[in-house]
């Protein structure tokens, strides 16, 4: 096994392929562009290296790139002769975060025979014992990844037992860690066994043709009808038909789930980029959540999905909050707005550093994972850890079909359709909207907030959706302000309050898309060190929403005038005085403070954004990131 203080070295050494997407088809169409296709929606899993591998004229043929999809594409159009047979095949992205990403460690791996082709996402985690057996058995090895043992064990198996399906299921009792693999073999035509643990791979049911896939655009512009594998089951894949075992090799009833995406969730719809499609659609997406929750500000919150009954809810003492990244800013704004609404103490941690600490949640402790994928492996842990401990699990996510909703007593989805881009931005704001929805519900139950500060929070949320339309009919003055300090290399988001998270969300979009150091702080510790480093080449941008801490974050933006810095404000305040002391000032339409965070994190967005844009950086897929993150 691979524990977590290992984990540095093994990913030192190369061999951990963190995301990875997979897809496979079986069927009349053209092979290779339907996985391509499938690859490109997968790009959010990973980019340095993809490959597929067919089966052709009765050959596996497997053909491999490094660095971008694209590559891959351009070398399949100079194959099409050699691959126009083709009626099935397995494709893989790839994304590694150390050792160089090569053609040699790229899947499709192969066995010696070449005929067996395997791709693979997760980590076998015994691989090391499962290669000094196999090697020591005579297999020789092409490279250092731990999927390449796949290849070799199931098709020793195979020449042992001649049945492919009965090979893998055999092959996989011996392995530990997690997967979701795709493997085809020569001499078992027009056939792909899937199979999966602790990893997502589901499969697509056409007509006359079938997929398998980590995740739902890979599929869906061919069919909205899926079947999601259970962990060890077994699935033989042909083009008319889909059989699944369990781990005894009993063959399993199919559970056909019609998929909630439309293809058109993926196009860009004429944004240049995805992500600022999402930013677009988040007045949307507010809507969207409100609907059916909320209708008036005279009304109770409706939230059913919170299933813990109310004696439960009143004798909650203690809530905790997991989560990663992006996610873990939307917790920050939760802890925020439940102290102040709910008076129940909340905590928030990274998933990363509480799992390997001893953590005290109990039955009277109510734990919240917020996940936008619903994948990401840290959170997953940190869910599960508390949930055997007998707290109450309450999971905020995109992806009610994922790992983490799983795991839920109370499933909370906040359906802000497929986030492509890998910043998030649209998943973020509906997080939001789910704590403050959860808050209300806690604080009407609880009977612990004034009724009439209830009710102007339900009618800000309301009228939210048209404020935020409002902000992004005119963003022109963010464009300018974006070119102006484009050039920069570091940069300063101060904050107060509610929007402490909005500095440290604004400063991790423009690290994420842009390259730029930046960080969030709050206001008041400026003076305490990071003050410093203020001249002239550094600009501080304060987010200033009205409220209980406008004054008190305008001194410190005097603090950093009196050094110099250069200065920029984000407010809803008219005051005109503000133009005096910035030298510029993003205006965004006034809200109530407590629902501030929703609105000023727009134009912080929008600025990464375009600052992005305008270094010619690859917006929806930077460098070294991916969307989920499936191992710790
Ligand atoms: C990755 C992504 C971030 C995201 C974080 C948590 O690092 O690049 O954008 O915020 O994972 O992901 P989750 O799916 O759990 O929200």
């Amino acid at each position: 096994m691979v524990k977590y203080w290992e984990i540095e070295t093994e990913i030192e050494k190369g061999y951990l392929y963190i995301m990875c997407g997979i897809v496979g088809y079986v069927g009349e169409k053209n092979v290779a562009e339907v996985l391509t296709k499938g690859l490109s929606s997968l790009e959010y899993r990973g980019y340095d290296s993809s490959g597929v591998a067919l089966l052709a004229d009765g050959k596996t043929k497997v053909y491999k790139a490094e660095g971008k999809l694209q590559n891959l594409k351009d070398l399949l159009a100079t194959k099409e002769s050699e691959i126009k047979t083709a009626n099935v095949g397995i494709g893989h992205i790839r994304w590694a975060t150390h050792g160089v990403p090569s053609i040699k460690n790229a899947h499709p791996h192969t066995c010696n025979c070449g005929k067996l082709a395997v791709v693979h996402n997760g980590i076998i985690e015994n691989f090391k014992e499962l290669r000094a057996k196999l090697e020591a058995k005579g297999c020789v090895f092409q490279s250092e990844t731990d999927t390449e043992t796949v290849a070799h064990l199931v098709a020793q198996k195979y020449n042992e037992v001649k049945d492919l399906k009965e090979a893998v299921r055999l092959a996989t009792k011996e392995l530990e860690g997690a997967y979701a693999l795709c493997i085809i073999h020569q001499d078992v035509p027009n056939t792909i066994i899937a199979t999966r643990r602790n990893a997502p791979l589901l499969i697509g049911v056409g007509e006359g043709e079938n997929f398998a896939a980590s995740d739902v655009p890979a599929i869906i512009e061919y069919t909205k009808k899926a079947i999601y594998l259970d962990d060890n089951q077994v699935a033989i894949l042909k083009a008319d038909s889909i059989q699944i075992f369990d781990a005894d090799n009993n063959e399993v009833k199919q559970k056909v789930e019609l998929l909630p995406w439309e293809p058109i969730a993926l196009s860009k719809m004429g944004y240049k980029h995805f992500m600022l499609k999402e930013i677009h659609e988040q007045p949307d997406v507010i809507r969207n959540f409100l609907s059916g929750k909320l209708h008036s500000a005279t009304e109770p919150i409706k939230l059913d999905e919170v299933k813990l009954d109310k004696l439960k809810l009143k004798n909650l003492n203690r809530i905790q909050v997991v989560a990663c990244g992006t996610s873990l800013h939307a917790a920050l704004v939760g802890k925020y707005i439940i102290e102040e609404l709910c008076e129940i103490p909340v905590d928030v941690e990274a998933s990363s550093e509480y799992i390997y600490r001893k953590t005290v949640t109990d039955e009277h402790t109510l734990v919240i994972g917020v996940s936008q994928s619903g994948e990401t492996a840290d959170t997953l842990t940190a869910v599960k850890q508390s949930k055997a401990r007998g707290s109450h699990i309450l999971i905020i996510t995109n992806r009610p079909d994922s790992a983490m909703a799983r795991e839920a007593d109370s499933l909370v989805p906040v359906n802000a359709g497929i986030e492509v881009s890998v910043a998030a931005t649209k998943s973020y704001v509906a997080q939001l909207m789910a704590f403050y929805a959860l808050a209300l519900h806690l604080a009407e139950i609880k009977e612990s907030a004034d009724k009439d500060e209830i009710q102007t929070i339900k009618n800000e949320l309301l009228l939210l959706p048209q404020k935020i339309e409002l902000l992004l009919s005119k963003t022109d003055k963010i464009q300018k302000c974006a070119r102006m300090y484009s050039s920069s290399k570091n940069f300063i988001f101060i904050a107060r309050g509610i929007n402490y998270a909005t500095a440290l969300e604004g400063a991790l979009k423009l690290k994420e898309i842009s390259y730029i150091n930046a960080t969030g702080y709050p206001a008041g510790e400026l003076k305490h060190g990071p003050i410093a480093m203020l001249d002239e080449t550094l600009p501080v941008l304060s987010i200033m929403m009205s409220g209980k801490v406008y004054e008190k974050i305008l001194s410190n933006a005097q603090e950093s005038k009196a050094r110099n810095a250069r200065m920029i404000a984000l407010t809803d305040s008219t005051d005109e005085k503000l133009d005096e002391l910035f030298d510029y000032v993003l205006n965004v339409p006034h809200v109530h403070e407590l629902i501030s965070p929703i609105m000023a994190i727009v134009p912080l967005q929008l600025l990464a954004y375009h600052i992005a844009e305008f270094l010619g950086k690859d917006v929806d897929q930077p460098r070294n990131l991916a969307k989920s993150v499936t191992v710790e």
